[in-house]
């Protein structure tokens, strides 16, 4: 039985690629922490729209949860036609006011975790000459954002991944989509403290960037970035030096140097 596998579907993006997926007909496979959430969102979209939806709770930031997932999968004899490498955290403050455990983990779930689940799916994939993966990005990849740095730089990481490989594959029938969002209005927030709407940056619903992605990895795209003040910033990034594109992101998201806060953040790394 072919399944979408979403990671991170337990809130904001995932959730609402969870329920955009189902209600076009497609059963899902949905992984995260919170089991609770899982459950609920799988039982309400079986029961809406009559598809298949299994659910897997697991930690993705240890280096050997896509092996986890993959097993788990094989046991239940299900096939990942796509597979929407989803689930992220963000972390607030300079780099060396974060606990390194945090970096760690951040980078394991962004990077190491997004590249294991695609080698392990990617067999079968190829061997079914049909497939489609979509990596979550951000417009941070594309350039260095003072006081998010680990996190610009493992979306940066994805973007850079993402393109190498669909080169690789151009030929196999599998489809590599890197999403590219700006700010969206998810929990992705309150669980770091920080207010979208204090910045000078566009802030976007999820639904608009679940729909860009379905969008794009149907044209085959490469990248995509949604709304239309997201893609100017980006596209400004080609023409400006990136020096000043720093001093710009420092702008935007209202930042000085002097009212930088230095004490411990929440940790978003807490099972819930
Ligand atoms: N919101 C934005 O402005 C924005 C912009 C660009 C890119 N993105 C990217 O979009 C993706 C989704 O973020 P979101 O905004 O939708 O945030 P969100 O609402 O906080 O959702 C994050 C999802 O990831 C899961 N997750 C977090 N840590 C996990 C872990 N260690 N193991 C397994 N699952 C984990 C969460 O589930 P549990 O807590 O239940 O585990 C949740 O389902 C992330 O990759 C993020 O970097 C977001």
């Amino acid at each position: 039985m072919e399944h979408i596998l979403i990671t991170g579907a337990s809130s904001g993006i995932g959730k609402v690629f969870a329920e955009e997926y189902a209600s076009r007909g497609n059963n899902l496979i949905l992984v995260a922490r919170s089991r609770e959430k899982l459950d609920a969102l799988a039982n309400t979209l079986s029961n809406t729209y009559g598809v298949d939806v299994r659910t897997f709770q697991q930690d993705l930031s240890f280096p050997d949860s896509a092996e986890k997932v993959f097993d788990f999968c094989k046991r239940e004899q299900l096939v990942v036609r796509t597979l929407v490498n989803n689930a992220g955290f963000a972390l607030d403050g300079a780099f060396d006011a974060q606990p390194l455990e945090s970096h760690e983990k951040m980078i394991t779930l962004h990077t190491l975790t997004l590249i294991k689940l695609t080698y392990l799916f990617l067999p079968e994939m190829k061997h079914r000459n049909q497939g489609e993966i979509l990596n979550l990005s951000s417009i941070t990849a594309f350039q260095g954002i003072p006081y998010n740095a680990v996190y610009a730089a493992t979306k940066a990481f994805v973007l850079s991944f993402s393109e190498s490989i669909r080169e690789e594959l151009k030929d196999s029938g599998i489809r590599i989509l890197a999403l590219c969002p700006g700010l969206t209005e998810t929990d992705i927030f309150d669980k770091t403290g920080i207010d979208p709407h204090k910045t000078l940056m566009p802030v976007g619903p999820p639904e608009q960037v679940v729909k860009a992605a379905i969008n794009a990895l149907q044209k085959n795209k490469l990248y995509t970035v949604p709304g239309f003040a997201n893609k100017i910033l980006v596209q400004s990034g080609r023409l400006l030096p990136r020096s000043v594109m720093l001093k710009l992101a420092m702008v935007l998201n209202r930042r000085k140097k002097s009212k930088i806060k230095h004490s411990q953040p929440n940790d978003p790394l807490q099972t819930p």
